[in-house]
């Protein structure tokens, strides 16, 4: 394709969001028939927009998802990608089933402690975050197939087809890829034939049309072959090359034997209303039923009122000392998740919050360095017409992963291998520390906070999740305790509220900038709290609702995300 025709196509593609945006926005506002609506809201309208192709098309949510899903590992190729994995939570209408798909990254079977830590036992600068000690075993292509094969109504070669096109024809770069391109801009000019994401070896400016003819080809292969597509044959070889000549220890076995593993969610109620969210190895579900357990015994005001938001701190520091203690992939460790999402031991661990004063981390167990942290990742909440609905966090880690595209595939790989605890004296890049149930071990999933989670009461079903690392955990905490306290659903304030997290580790209450008063901030300093204004607020949460009265669905994005909500709303088509 001429580069002129390439443009036409963009900003008809453009366009064509536009128009739905507006004609979509319209019908929101009516009061449509009972499980007629559908609502999708990802990070990105091009992918938000090939959701919608694919309903229009005659697929479900699941279809929706993996094409949503894959649209975004082109458009926002810094947040998650083939080369990366995560959690797709499921909810099928016809049976009620739900289930946690664990599309979480593998350490290859040939990785060992050399690979992290020097001859006098000092961890190597950056083997879990660049080059191939870095990389994990991606996830993601094994469960779009699965999602598809295994829930979705079209074959893959349709949910796949709108991120083919994206890859092949390209999109104008938007200003936030622009901004992260020239963040990470020395790292791309250093990567590994990462240079396909900058416009001659340069940060584009917003509007440069990418194109990314590799990847687009490896799309092809996932849809006409499955998962074989990309875990055996060229694909494989070109990653396990790759990957090892840039210091990594991948087999051919490893990518073979990548499955994805269907868990049992974690469920619990919280006020009458009822919470589904992701399995181990994600941290987040736990953290979740801990937290809102131990809330629970108290009487809570709304988030913003220092009495409550120090009981909510205090449960955050409860729930991330938990995980250091306890947690990692349960296939590899036993971790008392039943007990530890109780409501004795909630009761229990809630026992020793004072509502007057902050109770000292270091009192509850550990210790204390430093390092820088980073953001992306990514999510999308779908709900269908039929009632199934897809909560789905999808990520590399850390911002354009581990800065390797094996050549030719166009798959940028993931740095997930940070998500290990190296040491428990070691914090990774979101600072978080932990023991040895989330050590490296060949073939282990590492520990994740990624939350995908359904609220369900008597106002309807709440779809959310976020990027951010350990913050997602307080992310969604929030925007939980908010949409159950209020009578009425507030969509675009929930995904814009204000935010502070604690994660027991550094011991300090982080807030976003400016996003509270000087009193809240003297009140909670009152309560023996160290807080810390971050330089940037934090997060990109996708929410969808279905209200139980009418089945009208409403879909918003986190003003953050640039402070364009990218939704659609649509009737099923
Ligand atoms: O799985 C995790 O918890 C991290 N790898 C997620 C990284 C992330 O959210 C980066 N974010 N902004």
């Amino acid at each position: 394709m001429r580069r002129s025709d390439a443009k036409r196509f963009a900003v008809g593609l453009r366009n064509a969001f536009v128009v739905l945006a507006v004609v979509v926005c319209g019908w929101s506002g009516l009061s449509a028939a009972a499980e007629s609506n559908a609502a999708i809201a990802s990070a990105h309208p091009l992918a938000t927009a090939a959701g919608q192709s694919v309903l229009q098309r005659g697929g479900n949510a699941f279809d929706a998802a993996v094409a949503v899903a894959a649209a975004l590992a082109v458009v926002e190729p810094y947040s998650s990608g083939l080369g990366g994995g995560g959690f797709f939570l499921l909810h099928r209408a016809a049976d009620g089933y739900q289930v946690s798909v664990d599309a979480r990254e593998t350490a290859p079977a040939g990785v060992s402690d050399a690979h992290s830590f020097d001859g006098e036992g000092r961890p190597i600068a950056a083997a879990t975050t660049r080059g191939g000690t870095a990389a994990a075993i991606p996830g993601l292509p094994a469960a779009l197939a699965h999602v598809a094969e295994r829930y979705g109504k079209l074959p893959l070669t349709v949910s796949l087809a709108p991120a083919v096109s994206l890859a092949r024809e390209g999109f104008p770069v938007d200003l936030r890829y622009a901004r992260i391109a020239k963040l990470r801009e020395s790292f791309l000019q250093s990567g590994i034939n990462t240079n396909v994401f900058l416009a001659h070896g340069k940060a584009p400016e917003a509007g440069f049309v990418l194109r990314q003819t590799a990847l687009a080809a490896t799309l092809e292969r996932l849809a006409r072959f499955g998962a074989a597509g990309f875990y055996e044959g060229p694909v494989a070889q070109a990653l396990v090359q790759t990957v090892n000549k840039a210091g990594g220890v991948w087999s051919a076995a490893d990518l073979r034997g990548y499955r994805v593993v269907e868990r049992e969610p974690v469920r619990f109620t919280y006020r009458g209303a009822s919470i589904t969210t992701a399995a181990l190895p994600s941290a987040g579900g736990v953290a979740l039923a801990q937290t809102l357990g131990m809330l629970e015994r108290f009487t809570l005001e709304r988030i913003g009122v220092p009495e409550t938001d120090h009981l909510v701190v205090e449960a955050l520091r409860r729930a991330f000392h938990d995980r250091a203690r306890y947690l990692g992939d349960p296939d590899f460790v036993p971790v008392p998740v039943t007990r530890l999402v109780s409501r004795e031991y909630a009761q229990r661990r809630a026992g020793d919050i004072d509502s007057a004063r902050a109770t000292r981390s270091d009192a509850l167990g550990e210790l204390e360095t430093a390092r820088v942290e980073s953001h992306h990742t990514t999510h999308l909440s779908i709900a269908d017409g039929e009632g199934n609905r897809v909560a789905a966090t999808l990520t590399i880690n850390l911002l354009f992963g581990a800065g390797i595209v094996p050549a030719g595939t166009g798959v940028l790989l993931n740095n997930e291998m940070d998500d290990f605890s190296l040491r428990p004296d070691v914090p990774n890049a979101f600072q978080l520390r932990g023991g040895l149930a989330n050590r490296i071990e060949p073939r282990k999933r590492p520990l994740s906070s990624m939350t995908p989670t359904f609220v369900e009461d008597d106002k309807g079903v709440l779809i959310l999740g976020a990027p951010g690392g350990s913050r997602i955990v307080s992310q969604v905490l929030l925007a939980i305790l908010e949409y159950v306290r209020a009578p009425e659903v507030d969509l675009t304030r929930l995904v814009g509220m204000p935010r502070y997290h604690h994660q027991y580790w550094p011991d300090r209450v982080e807030i976003e900038p400016a996003a509270f008063s000087e009193e809240w901030r003297s009140a909670m300093a009152a309560k023996g709290h160290t807080v810390r204004p971050a330089n940037r607020a934090w997060g990109n949460m996708q929410a969808v609702f279905k209200a139980r009265r009418d089945g009208a669905a409403q879909a918003a994005s986190d003003p953050r995300g640039d402070g364009v909500a990218w939704y659609l709303m649509s009737r099923d088509p």
